[in-house]
């Protein structure tokens, strides 16, 4: 008989996941608290932007295979039960928020079936996994609980979930590694890497990863500040250095640095924890890749204020991109909206353009001005900056929007647009790490 699948939290991780378990065969019950969620997503429709989950979750929905309740008891024949809540800052710290983690396990621990696994994908500090472990089993001995963290990104959820580089377990003994094998039977097939670990190293795995990413951006935002300080160009440097495999190109576009809701709260997570375990010492580290991180951000105001004398008071202010990403509508810790709010707050009068993440943004950030399309967002502004990559922003055509603005200076947030397109338009042209040109 094969595996009946629970999927408790039904937020990026938790809807992907339901849904490509689904696809990969198995009968799936997705659990969220939030009413309005489980409407929207029993009808098939997702509650956010993720490319190519739409349409496989409502594929799953039509086959029966998949479907979503908020009545917990629903799970109560499930064997497998994955917990995907989220797991925020904690508000006025930097800590990891375990309230939902906890009551997941909670609300599942005393009815779940003789022999089913509760399986933990959310990022947790490391010492979560045993002790939830520990409670599982005092009030259902006969369950049984693993950590099995993702590493999916938004923008590529599907295809991360589908197609994992790797999978890594975090187990007690033999029986839990099997279960897990047999639901990731295809994976594993495709000879996608396993990685057996003991509880707290699965866990480690997916903060020491985050940290590493968080450690690259901010690698290469550092050099980009002494290129700048050097008269030096980083997306030359980055694309020299990345040639050597050993560092590899990938995360190294320098820029106005990371956001979203993974990397920055799981970098502080990480050091309040390590300080808790008496390891303080051994990632303060982090410490300045937070700072070098957010000190990006005030940088490419200090860009701003440059070109508009020192006084940013009335000036009419274009801002492409409010998501933390492209391809996400995700607005969680934005550099985008926070360099925008920032602008704003000096005087200038900013508009706001992103193809997705409007509506997000605008529940943020009321107070700023968004607009549908870029040419109104364009329109006679005295700066433009480009704060997230989306594809759409590369095809603009420099020298007809010239003529929209008032002054034709164009900072690059991210080092993602053609530099010699734009200075040929008659544009001046700015970004973090290089010269400033035009
Ligand atoms: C990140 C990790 O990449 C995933 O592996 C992990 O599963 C996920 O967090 C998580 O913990 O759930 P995600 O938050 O979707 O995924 O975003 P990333 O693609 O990692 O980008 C994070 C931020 O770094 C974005 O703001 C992006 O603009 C920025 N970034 C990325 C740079 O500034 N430079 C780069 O070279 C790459």
């Amino acid at each position: 008989m094969a595996l009946k699948l629970s999927v408790i939290g039904t937020g990026y991780l938790g809807a992907t996941h339901a849904a490509c378990m689904a696809s990969m065969g198995f009968e799936v019950i997705g659990f969220d608290t939030e009413q309005n969620k489980i409407d929207f997503l029993s009808k098939g429709k997702v509650p956010f932007y993720e490319p190519d989950l739409e349409e496989l979750l409502s594929k799953q929905i039509a086959s029966g295979k998949l479907t979503f309740t908020n009545n917990i008891k629903d799970l109560a024949d499930c064997d497998v039960h994955f917990i995907c809540v989220g797991t925020p800052q904690v508000k006025g710290g930097i800590a990891a928020d375990l309230t939902f983690v906890n009551s997941a396990l909670e609300s599942i621990a005393e009815f779940v079936k003789a022999g089913a696994l509760v399986v933990g994908k959310s990022t947790v500090p490391v010492g979560t996994a045993a002790r939830l472990r520990s409670r599982l089993i005092e009030l259902n001995p006969k369950a049984d609980l693993a950590w099995n963290p993702e590493f999916l990104r938004e923008g590529f959820a599907v295809e991360d979930t589908l197609k994992p580089n790797r999978l890594v377990v975090g187990v007690a003994n033999d029986r839990a590694e099997e279960i897990l094998k047999e639901v990731y039977a295809k994976n594993l097939a495709e000879n996608t890497p396993w990685v057996r670990a003991d509880l707290p190293t699965s866990e480690l795995v997916k903060v020491a990863a985050n940290s590493f990413l968080a450690t690259k951006i901010s690698f290469i935002n550092a050099m980009a500040e002494v290129c700048e300080a050097a008269g030096g160009d980083v997306t030359v440097l980055a694309k020299a250095i990345g040639y050597d495999p050993r560092i590899g190109s990938r995360f190294l576009q320098a820029g106005i640095g990371f956001g979203g809701g993974c990397l920055p709260k799981d970098i502080r997570a990480f050091m309040a924890r390590a300080e808790e375990l008496g390891a303080k010492q051994a990632v303060k580290f982090l410490e300045e890749i937070d700072s070098i991180n957010l000190r990006a951000r005030q940088r490419i105001i200090e860009l701003v204020r440059n070109d508009l004398s020192n006084d940013l008071k009335g000036k009419k202010v274009a801002i492409l991109g409010a998501a933390f990403k492209p391809d996400s509508d995700d607005v969680r810790d934005s550099p985008a909206l926070d360099i925008a709010a920032q602008i704003q707050a000096a005087g200038a009068i900013v508009t706001v353009h992103d193809p997705k993440a409007i509506i997000n943004a605008q529940k943020r950030f009321p107070a700023l001005n968004f607009a549908e399309d870029i040419n109104t967002t364009l329109k006679d502004s005295n700066i433009v900056l480009h704060l997230t990559e989306w594809k759409i922003y590369r095809q603009i055509d420099p020298k007809t929007v010239k003529t929209l603005v008032k002054d034709a200076i164009m900072i690059d947030g991210r080092n993602a647009l053609d530099r010699e397109l734009w200075l040929k338009a008659g544009w001046k042209f700015r970004a973090l790490g290089r010269s400033q040109v035009g």
